[in-house]
């Protein structure tokens, strides 16, 4: 490690809650899809920021419009209309579904706002029912809504009580669904691909029954779309593969660019706010949403839905060309550049690791998975080099083991 790094670990640990357990670089710029640490070491950023920078690291159209807007007003409230505002909303639905949107600022509170829909849409069509069916696997944020949708104990527990109404049935799971539903439910809310557990596709088929399960039963159908839209799947939203539409959709991540905003979506029957029935005074503001109206249009008018198709599948064959080679690789899910690796081996903080120091970045869901959800303007030499480097990092964990005479931490060969 650098002394410039050592300083950086030393200061962090001083100052920062020990929320996070980040990978031993410190990172200072960013160009397309790669990064730079204070070393001056470069990275090929295969994690996005965590499916946030759609268009990399200091896309021209993003750097243009943070100035000039940022120039015009970077902050407003909602007590005066703001145009950015409207032409964020207007472009998002254009990519979405016939809708209202509410603007917050980040995918836990897009969540809370869907959780309070539903509870008012309980109020008004469903003889006050409450209950939220949702999956296990999920994740929905850290907030205590989110949280209370978010099945995984390990999040929960220090946290509990949470708020009640909510419960968690098997994921792709339409039987498990239906049996669940009484009179107390009110509403389903899944993702369309859980991300957070693995990159779990949840197949066109149950999303087209949730859909008519919902329809037939009164229910709202709510769907996360937080890490899996904005275009990343090859669609712009994960469920329109499905060819069916949400009442309400939770959107944040990839939005801003980079930026924090988040975003709920409401089709006609789920658009029941009233005046003060939410709120947030940085919402919306003009800046983070005339970077999101920029963001959308930078991603129409370069192609990077089709591309994300196209690049992700280019990427998915590589790795099905790693397996084949040997390497430990039991299955490569999910879409577009929404890709899971799934590992034979609890290898995956290794290989993040390892790839790192061979200048490659990768996230880890689990002991057994990797996560490649890589900005959508990754191009298809990159996406080989990316493949080319996570050989060169299978193959140093495999050299690691074979020298310590064990299998990767205690995995089975
Ligand atoms: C599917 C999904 N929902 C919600 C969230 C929470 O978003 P945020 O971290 O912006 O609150 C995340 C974050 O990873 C997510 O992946």
């Amino acid at each position: 490690m650098s002394a410039a790094f050592s300083a950086i670990e030393e200061r962090a640990a001083t100052v920062l809650m020990h929320t996070y357990a980040p990978q031993r670089v410190a990172m200072r710029t960013g160009k397309g899809c790669i990064l730079t640490d204070v070393d001056g070491r470069e990275y090929l950023d295969l994690a996005g920021g965590i499916a946030v920078n759609v268009l990399g690291h200091a896309h021209p159209a993003v750097l243009g419009i943070l100035v000039e807007q940022a120039a015009r007003a970077i902050h407003l409230s909602n007590l005066y209309f703001s145009e950015p505002q409207l032409e964020a909303a207007e472009k998002l639905v254009a990519t979405a579904f016939p809708s209202r949107v509410y603007f917050c600022n980040s995918g836990a509170e897009a969540i809370e706002t869907a959780i309070k829909i539903a509870r008012k849409w309980g109020k008004l069509n469903r003889n006050g029912a409450s209950t939220i069916i949702c999956a296990r696997g999920a994740f929905h944020g850290r907030t205590m809504g989110a949280l209370a949708a978010t099945a995984n104990r390990h999040y929960r527990e220090p946290f509990e009580p949470l708020p009640r109404g909510f419960i968690h049935v098997a994921y792709d799971d339409l039987g498990a669904v239906e049996s669940a539903i009484d009179d107390s439910t009110v509403a389903v809310l899944m993702e369309p691909i859980e991300g957070q557990s693995g990159v779990v596709p949840m197949s066109d088929e149950t999303l087209r029954g949730l859909r008519r399960l919902c329809d037939e039963r009164n229910l709202l159908l709510m769907l996360d779309e937080i890490q899996s839209g904005m275009g990343r799947t090859g669609r712009w939203w994960a469920h329109q593969h499905a060819g069916i539409v949400p009442d309400v959709m939770a959107v944040a991540k990839g939005l801003g660019g980079g930026l924090p905003i988040g975003a709920t979506l409401a089709g006609p029957r789920a658009d029941i706010f009233t005046l003060s029935d939410h709120g947030s005074t940085f919402g919306g503001g003009p800046l983070v949403t005339a970077v999101a109206a920029a963001v959308i249009d930078a991603i129409l008018r370069e192609g990077l839905v089709e591309s994300a198709a196209r690049v992700g599948e280019r990427l998915r064959a590589g790795l099905l060309r790693l397996a084949q080679a040997g390497a430990p690789i039991a299955e490569v899910r999910g879409r577009g550049l929404m890709l899971g690796v799934v590992l034979t081996q609890p290898v995956a903080q290794q290989l993040v690791e390892t790839a790192l120091r061979g200048g490659l970045l990768i996230t880890a869901t689990g002991a057994s998975a990797l996560r490649l959800v890589p900005p959508l303007i990754l191009s298809e030499a990159q996406a080989d080099e990316a493949v080319e480097r996570l050989a060169a990092a299978f193959d140093l964990v495999a050299a690691a083991a074979a020298r310590t005479g064990a299998t990767p931490e205690g995995g089975k060969p």
